[in-house]
């Protein structure tokens, strides 16, 4: 072949590429036409003035709700002085637990799905935290953030992209705090691995490994009410990684994702969906209404792969239908070491053979070299508090402190569009062959300058 042809050749592929990059920016570009464009600052790093009492709303207090409730209410400097769920007793329930622990008797809201607009309203709320079903988490972040009030939503803090940056925007235009309550990002290991990776034990990040995995098929025994009655039909519409974020919230903070690096883009493929079929066909009369779904859409196990920008690797996965031991990976590779769980484990280049994981006792002296400041400090009375073994209530508690100290929150607007983009994103991805999806950038060009999660002392 001559050399004119092989140029030729060369050019006519460099072209295809352009091409090809021309329309997978333009796609990006399309997702973020969608919104609106920024109105406000950004709230990366936000500092509000100090609340000397915290004064807390709730919305939805069915079973992870009506949890935070009673955890709320053993954190120092916090009113709870409004209460709201469509469902009565559930909030009546709320209250009565507010009244037995010696607090001032919290004014209700009930009776509608509506009816959290009445309480938004009102002056003495300060921030809002919301337990409902998925799709009322980004309108009542939204109306929360437009009353004046900071919104703290239980995870995915939104199901579809536009969500995502309807909250972003929300945030930038209200200087107001969103901070989606992930709760594993508190967890006493997750929490020492954030340390171990500050401290470089690691060496330089190169791949996590994050999941969701949780047989909850029981969940569909709540037909009427609870959460069951609502998350099950998430299973017969959508298929994807429906609930990413308790296994990427810790790897995110590992790899400074918005602070430094962020999500480029992923690629994402399910299982037959089989189990959800099986199970109704096993526990429940063949009239029964989950016998009578006509495609359960939802594979049971998601495997979803995300790049980021500095290059590195995630693999996430999801499954609340196979009967199979609880699961979240929790693994960080570096190039000195690696730290994974389920059982916890540890290579570290320098400290033993790299072909033999250190466990069970083995891991004693990480947890006193490393265990996270806060753990130390708080850990012990956490664990007494409870709620997944002190993680809820020592993010209660480290939220509640930074409001009244004012100091930023740990976790912000972005980091919840970001990590709940995943859902949504996945969709996309399974519905197409599993062709890989752009993350938009929430945080508009800021991760290059953010401030890593600092190591709090
Ligand atoms: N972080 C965690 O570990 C964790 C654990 C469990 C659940 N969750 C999340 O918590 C949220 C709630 O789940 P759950 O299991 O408590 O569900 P649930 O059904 O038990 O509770 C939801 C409550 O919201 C109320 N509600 C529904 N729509 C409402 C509306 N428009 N206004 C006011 N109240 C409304 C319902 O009456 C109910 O009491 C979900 O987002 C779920 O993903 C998180």
């Amino acid at each position: 072949m001559s050399t004119s042809s092989n140029r030729r050749d060369f050019l006519k592929t460099l072209s295809v590429a352009g091409a090809g990059l021309t329309a997978a920016s333009l796609a990006t570009r399309q997702t973020r036409a969608a919104v609106s464009p920024q109105t406000g600052k950004s709230v990366m790093g936000l500092v509000v003035d100090p609340l000397e009492t915290v004064r807390v709303a709730f919305i939805g207090v069915g079973s992870r709700g009506g949890g935070h409730v009673g955890r709320m209410l053993k954190v120092e400097g916090v009113e709870i002085t409004a209460i709201c769920d469509s469902h009565a007793p559930a909030a009546e329930g709320a209250r009565a637990r507010c009244v037995k622990a010696g607090h001032p008797e919290p004014r209700l809201y009930v009776g509608s799905d509506t009816v959290y607009r009445e309480m938004l309203e009102c002056d003495d709320i300060d921030v809002v935290l919301i337990a409902t079903p998925w799709k009322w988490h980004t309108p009542q972040c939204i109306h929360a953030m437009e009353s004046g009030k900071h919104a703290l939503v239980e995870v995915p803090a939104a199901v579809t992209v536009e969500e995502c940056w309807q909250l972003v925007d929300t945030a930038e235009r209200t200087q107001k705090n969103c901070m989606m309550l992930e709760n594993v990002n508190y967890g006493r290991d997750e929490l020492m691995v954030l340390n171990m990776c500050r401290q470089g034990l690691f060496g330089d990040l190169l791949h996590g490994e994050a999941a969701y995995i949780h047989d909850l098929r029981f969940q569909m025994k709540s037909v009427e009410r609870g959460t069951g009655s609502w998350r099950t039909h998430q299973y017969i519409k959508r298929n994807g990684n429906l609930y990413p974020t308790h296994g990427l919230g810790p790897i995110a903070q590992y790899m400074n994702i918005n602070r430094g690096d962020r999500f480029d883009y992923l690629s994402s493929v399910s299982s037959p969906a089989l189990g959800r079929a099986a199970y109704a066909a096993d526990k429940f009369p063949p009239n029964h209404k989950w016998n009578q779904v006509k495609k359960w859409n939802c594979g049971d196990m998601n495997t979803t792969m995300i790049k980021t920008a500095l290059g590195r690797s995630i693999m996430v996965q999801w499954d609340e239908t196979s009967p199979r031991p609880y699961d979240r990976l929790n693994l960080i590779q570096g190039t000195k070491g690696t730290f994974a769980g389920y059982p916890n484990r540890i290579v570290v280049e320098g400290r033993g053979s790299t072909h033999r994981w250190t466990q069970g006792a083995g891991l004693q002296p990480y947890y006193e070299e490393f265990d996270h400041p806060l753990w130390k400090r708080w850990g012990a009375e956490a664990k007494k508090v409870g709620g997944h073994g002190g993680m809820d209530a020592l993010m209660l508690w480290r939220l509640i402190y930074c409001l009244r100290n004012g100091e930023p929150l740990d976790q912000d607007v972005y980091d919840a569009a970001a990590w709940s983009v995943i859902g949504p994103l996945s969709e996309k991805s399974v519905a197409d062959r599993s062709n890989s999806v752009d993350v938009p950038d929430f945080t508009r060009g800021a991760w290059k300058t953010g401030k890593p999660l600092g190591i709090v002392s």
